[in-house]
């Protein structure tokens, strides 16, 4: 299978391309996570990236267009991806078109987890996850049992990211309704388009999302 997920800062991409990923058997591919580990790892392109990434704007679209290419042929993505946080842009969009085809894959699934603004600040400020296994937690809405514990690991040690300031959540915001929407009329109009309700809680969007992914394409 091979599906997209689109929505906002926030909306919960992360959080279900997850639950997915254990689900289905097929790999969660973050472009923003990749992005974060060159900029941790100090490679050239962490290092290109890093102001733009920590800032909220995009990378340009052909540094992300052939991470994503180079990932998808890795053995891991053989029984399917999710692309989370790829396509945002049109050109994104349609470099993705050229890419499968040329490898001889099939999108199945594209979509939208739909949400109002005002429900993500408070969420993305929230947000923090494990240092040591990466579990993500959220201070409002999935605090950690035990008090500066991590449930899955044991670590008491966690980060948040830099991006994930109100100043730099408003960018991030801005970005997305002006470079990103416009791929939801792109998708619409080759009719793969489907949408469920991101404002839900998170079990009631996965719900959503697994009637959605048990349809055939
Ligand atoms: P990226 O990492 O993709 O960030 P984003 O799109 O801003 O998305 P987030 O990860 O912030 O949100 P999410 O929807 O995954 O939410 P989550 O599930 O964590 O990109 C970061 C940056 O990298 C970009 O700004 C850009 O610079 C660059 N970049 C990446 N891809 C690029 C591309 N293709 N082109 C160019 N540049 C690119 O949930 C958020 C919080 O809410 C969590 O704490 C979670 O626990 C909580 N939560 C989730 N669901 C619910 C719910 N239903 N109810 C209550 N709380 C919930």
């Amino acid at each position: 299978m091979i599906l997209i997920l689109i929505g906002p800062p926030g909306a919960g991409k992360g959080t279900q391309a997850k639950i997915v990923e254990d689900t289905f058997g097929v790999v969660q591919l973050s472009t923003g996570a990749l992005l974060r580990t060159a900029i941790s790892e100090g490679t050239e392109m962490g290092l290109k990236a890093k102001a733009l990434v920590e800032s909220g704007k995009l990378v340009p679209d052909d540094t992300i267009v052939g991470i994503v290419s180079d990932r998808i042929e890795d053995p891991d993505c053989a029984n399917g991806f999710i692309l989370d946080g790829f396509p945002r842009t049109v050109a994104q969009a349609e470099a993705l078109a050229d890419m499968l085809e040329t490898k001889g894959l099939k999108l199945d699934h594209v979509v939208e987890i739909s949400i109002d603004d005002d429900l993500l600040v408070d969420r993305l400020t929230g947000r923090f996850e494990c240092a040591s296994c990466g579990e993500g937690y959220n201070d409002k809405f999935k605090p950690t049992k035990a008090e500066g514990v991590c449930d899955k690991c044991g670590s008491t040690e966690f980060v948040r990211r830099a991006d994930d300031t109100e100043e730099k959540i408003r960018t991030r915001l801005g970005v997305y309704h002006e470079q990103t929407k416009p791929i939801l009329p792109y998708y619409k109009d080759r009719g793969i388009l489907e949408s469920v309700d991101g404002s839900k809680e998170m079990s009631d969007v996965t719900k959503q999302l697994k009637e959605v992914l048990s349809t055939a394409a």
